[in-house]
C-alpha cells in the first residue's frame, strides 16, 4: 500500500490570527466539494477495478478517509495534483475503527458499500457530536430492510448479508449520508430499490453520477424519489468531483460582510440559488457566469436578513453560522432559524464576546446589528462555526484569535492562503 497523502505538520493547537477591518477584494478558485468527495471515496469500494478521483480538495477529512481505506488494505496513490487512485480489490479488512470514525462521522459511509460488495462490515457508531446527537438509525433501518443482519455491540455496527435485496425505503427524515449509504448499497443489490423522501443535495446527485459512470442504474437523484436497479458488478472509472458550494458561499459572505468585492471561479452558481437570494437581500450586487460568481457590496454595510435552514434546495444548514456573522454586523434586526440540527449555535456565544448583540430563542438566533465588532480570543467548536468566527474576525476592529482551528482544516482548503489572496490579514501560528 502506498499513501502519499498524509496529515501535514499543522498541529491541533494551531491558532489563526486575523486583523480585521479591510474590505476583501480579488478572485479565488473554489475547491472540490468535501461532501461529495467523501461518499465518492467510500463508493470506490464497490468497484471491481481501479478508480481515479480528481478535483479532490486537500482537507483533513479526505486524509481521514484515505487512512480509513488504507487501514482496510486498499491500495491508494495520491499524485501531486491530488488525484487519488484507489484499487479497492486489495482490501483485507472490513472495519472502520472508533479512532477514525470519532474524528469524522462521514466514515459511516463505508457501511453500505462494504456490505453490498463484500457482505460484511464492522463500523464504529459515530457517537455524539458538537452539533447534536446525529443518530444513524435510518442508515441501519434501511440496510435491514434490504436483508442485512445487523447487531450493535460494544459501540460497533456489525453487519452481514449474503446479497442485499432491493426494497422500498421510506425515509422518516431527509438524511444526506443516510440516502448516500443506501444508494450505494442498492447498486449491487438484487432487484429494484426505491428510496422515498431521499435527500436532494447536489452531492447526492454527484455520487449517483459517479456510480452510474461505474455501471450502476440509478435514476431520480436530485428528486425525492430515487430508483436503483441492482447490477452484478461495477467497474473502475475516472471521475471529477463537483465544486464545493459551501466553500463558495462562505467566501461570498466573507466579501459581503467586509463591504468588499470578490470573484469566485471554478464553482457552480446553479447550486447556490438559496444563498444568492439572501446575499441579494443583504444588498450585494451579484453577477453570475457559467462557472463563476461575482459579488460587489460597493463598500456598503449589509442589510440584516431572515434565514431558515432546511434540506436542499432550501437554505443549507452549513451556511447558517456564516449568515449569523453577517447579521451581527448588518443594518437592522435579523433572524437565523436552524431546522436541521438541534444544537448548532455555539458560534453565538463567541460572537457575543466580540461585541455582537445576538441571542438564541429556541431554534432562532436573533440579532440587532452593531456597526463594529471588536477583535477577541474565540474558540471554534465545529467546522462551519469556525468559518463564521473567521468571517467575523475579518470585519472586527483589531486582532481576533481563533483557537481550535483543526475544525477548519477538516473542510476548507488553504483558507488563510485564499483569504490572504483577497487582501485579508490572516496568519496561522503554532503554539
Ligand atoms: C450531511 C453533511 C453535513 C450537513 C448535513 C445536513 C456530509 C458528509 N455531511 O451530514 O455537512 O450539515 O448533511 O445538510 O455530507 N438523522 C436521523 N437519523 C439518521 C440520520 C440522520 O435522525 O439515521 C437526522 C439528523 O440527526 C439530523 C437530520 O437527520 O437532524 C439531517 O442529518 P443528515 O442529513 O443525516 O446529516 P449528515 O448526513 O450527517
Amino acid at each position: 500500500m502506498r499513501i502519499f497523502f498524509c496529515n501535514d505538520s499543522r498541529d491541533l493547537m494551531d491558532k489563526l490570527i486575523i486583523n480585521g477591518g479591510r474590505p476583501l477584494d480579488g478572485a479565488i478558485r473554489i475547491s472540490g466539494a468535501k461532501n461529495a468527495v467523501l461518499p465518492i471515496l467510500a463508493g470506490t469500494l464497490l468497484a471491481e477495478g481501479p478508480v481515479t478521483v480528481s478535483n479532490v480538495p486537500h482537507l483533513n477529512d479526505v486524509t481521514t478517509t484515505v487512512s480509513l481505506l488504507g487501514r482496510m488494505g486498499v491500495d491508494l496513490v495520491v499524485d501531486e495534483k491530488l488525484n487519488i487512485e484507489v484499487d479497492p480489490q486489495t482490501i483485507k479488512e472490513f472495519c472502520a475503527p472508533y479512532e477514525l470514525v470519532k474524528t469524522m462521522r462521514a466514515s459511516i459511509l463505508v457501511l453500505g458499500p462494504l456490505l453490498a460488495r463484500y457482505g460484511r462490515a464492522e463500523v464504529s457508531l459515530p457517537g455524539g457530536c458538537a452539533i447534536g446527537s446525529r443518530p444513524v438509525d435510518l442508515h441501519i433501518k434501511g440496510l435491514q430492510a434490504m436483508g442485512a443482519e445487523i447487531d450493535v455491540q460494544n459501540g460497533y455496527i456489525l453487519a452481514k448479508a449474503k446479497r442485499l435485496r432491493g426494497a422500498k425505503l421510506v425515509m422518516d427524515t431527509v438524511t444526506v449520508t443516510g440516502t448516500e449509504n443506501l444508494l450505494m448499497a442498492a447498486t449491487l443489490a438484487e432487484g429494484e430499490t426505491i428510496i422515498e423522501n431521499a435527500a436532494r443535495e447536489p452531492e447526492v446527485v454527484d455520487l449517483a453520477d459517479f456510480l452510474n459512470k461505474m455501471g450502476a442504474q440509478i435514476s431520480g437523484a436530485g428528486t425525492p424519489t430515487i430508483t436503483v436497479k441492482g447490477v452484478d458488478s461495477l467497474k473502475g472509472v475516472r471521475y471529477r468531483v463537483l465544486p464545493d458550494r459551501i466553500e463558495t458561499g462562505t467566501y461570498l459572505v466573507a466579501a459581503a460582510i467586509t463591504g468588499g468585492r470578490i470573484k469566485v471561479k471554478d464553482t457552480d452558481p446553479k447550486l447556490l440559488d438559496s444563498v444568492i437570494v439572501k446575499l441579494r437581500d443583504a444588498g450585494a450586487k451579484i453577477t453570475l457566469g457559467d462557472d463563476w460568481i461575482e459579488l460587489d457590496m460597493q463598500g456598503r454595510r449589509p442589510q440584516a436578513v431572515t434565514v431558515k435552514t432546511a434540506p436542499y434546495p432550501a437554505f443549507p444548514t452549513d451556511m447558517q453560522a456564516q449568515f449569523t456573522a453577517l447579521n451581527v454586523v448588518a443594518e437592522g434586526t435579523g433572524s437565523v432559524t436552524e431546522n436541521v440540527f438541534e444544537n448548532r449555535f455555539m458560534h453565538v456565544q463567541e460572537m457575543q464576546r466580540m461585541g455582537a448583540d445576538v441571542r438564541v430563542e429556541g431554534k432562532t438566533a436573533l440579532t440587532r446589528g452593531v456597526k463594529n465588532l471588536n477583535g477577541a480570543q474565540v474558540m471554534a467548536t465545529d467546522l462551519r462555526a469556525s468559518a463564521s468566527l473567521i468571517i467575523a474576525g475579518l470585519v472586527a476592529n483589531g486582532e481576533t484569535v481563533v483557537d481550535r482551528i483543526y475544525h477548519i482544516d477538516r473542510g476548507y482548503e488553504a483558507i488563510e492562503e485564499k483569504l490572504s489572496q483577497l487582501g485579508g490579514k490572516i496568519r496561522r501560528i503554532a503554539v
